[in-house]
């Protein structure tokens, strides 16, 4: 396992971190690649440090955040993670399949339901509904009906799928309890549905590279998020900066890495102004690492969000 989340002097915490602290779930998403995992990693070892117990829960049949917190593979289970922290990996449509076997309890009937082609059409066809079923399972352990190995997690950090399906995972609930109005099925899609649109509750972190597609993925995002959820994204956080250029580094002679990284650093400042115009809210910058992976480049960028999130709060920037 990785080590320890590193202590945060007192009385410094700003208060984006304790807002994103008081919520049940966030929803990290953002377009594919753009560091999402790390960033689901991160905020879960800041808010387990801020005496939170978490549980990142990943929908990636890649499985990677294992990799980070350096453990073994949660296989579908809710396994340990380090000090206050569990990881789940867990696929949409074995929520379904599990709902349905716990609702007909007897084992051979699950299993013919289970095995014909009506429900497996059912399951796969049907719109919102593994999603909504994920959404379902989230609602059930912040309430408190959680395995023994983690009874109630007070927060689920949910690495969500690339931007579309983000989106179209949060609005699941509400096509679900639009479509079906009545029954059991009607009721617990209305309080996952309102489970979702509670901002007390739930909240989303839109994670963006400063790169021209990402940029306009997230401000998309924002907009798409407004109009059909009516909600604002707690924080959108710009990852994998080139760091700034510095005059005092410079070479007496051309050097083409010298270039690359002023040409990268350019477009990324660039894509931050054109994203200062359209998102008015929190903004946390996170840099580029010189770390491939694992639990170094989790420190590190534990370290780094700490004092992003502190600079966004103060509006420091
Ligand atoms: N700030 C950073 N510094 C260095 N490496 C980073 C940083 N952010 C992400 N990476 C690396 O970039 C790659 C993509 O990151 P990550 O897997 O977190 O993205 P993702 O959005 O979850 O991707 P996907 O959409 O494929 O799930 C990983 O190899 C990760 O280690
Ligand atoms: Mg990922």
């Amino acid at each position: 396992m990785s080590s320890e989340p590193r202590p945060e002097p007192a009385g410094e915490a700003g208060s984006l971190l304790e807002r994103l602290a008081s919520l049940q779930l966030i929803v990290v998403t953002g377009k594919g690649g753009v560091g999402k995992t790390l960033i689901t990693a991160t905020l879960g070892r800041l808010l387990a440090f801020r005496g939170r117990t978490v549980l990142l829960m990943e929908l990636d049949p890649r499985e990677s955040l294992h990799h980070l917190l350096d453990v073994a593979p949660s296989g579908g289970e809710i396994v340990p993670a380090g000090s206050g922290l569990f990881l789940q990996n867990l696929q949409p449509r074995q929520v379904l399949d599990e709902l349905v076997h716990e609702r007909l309890k007897v084992g051979a009937l699950s299993r013919r339901v289970l095995g014909s082609p009506i429900y497996q059409q059912f399951a796969e066809g049907a719109p919102g509904l593994k999603e909504t079923g994920v959404l379902g399972r989230t609602l059930r352990l912040v309430d408190g009906h959680g395995p023994r190995v983690l009874r109630r997690p007070d927060a689920i950090i949910l690495d969500a799928p690339a931007t579309g399906h983000g989106v179209s995972l949060l609005r699941a609930p509400s096509l679900v309890a639009e479509v079906v109005r009545s029954g059991p099925v009607g009721h617990l899609a209305r309080q996952i549905a309102a489970f979702v649109a509670d901002s007390q509750r739930t909240g989303i972190v839109l994670v963006t590279s400063a790169e021209e597609m990402p940029i306009q993925e997230t401000v998309e995002l924002v907009q798409d998020l407004d109009s059909t959820l009516g909600r604002r994204p707690e924080l959108v956080i710009a990852n994998a900066l080139y760091p700034p250029y510095s005059d005092a580094r410079k070479p007496t002679r051309q050097s083409p890495a010298l270039e690359l990284w002023k040409h990268r650093r350019r477009i990324n400042e660039n894509q931050l102004a054109r994203l200062g115009r359209e998102w008015g809210g929190p903004l946390a910058r996170v840099p580029l690492l010189p770390i491939d992976g694992g639990p170094q480049l989790l420190e590190a960028a534990e370290l780094e969000l700490r004092t992003a999130l502190r600079a966004a709060t103060s509006g420091a920037e």
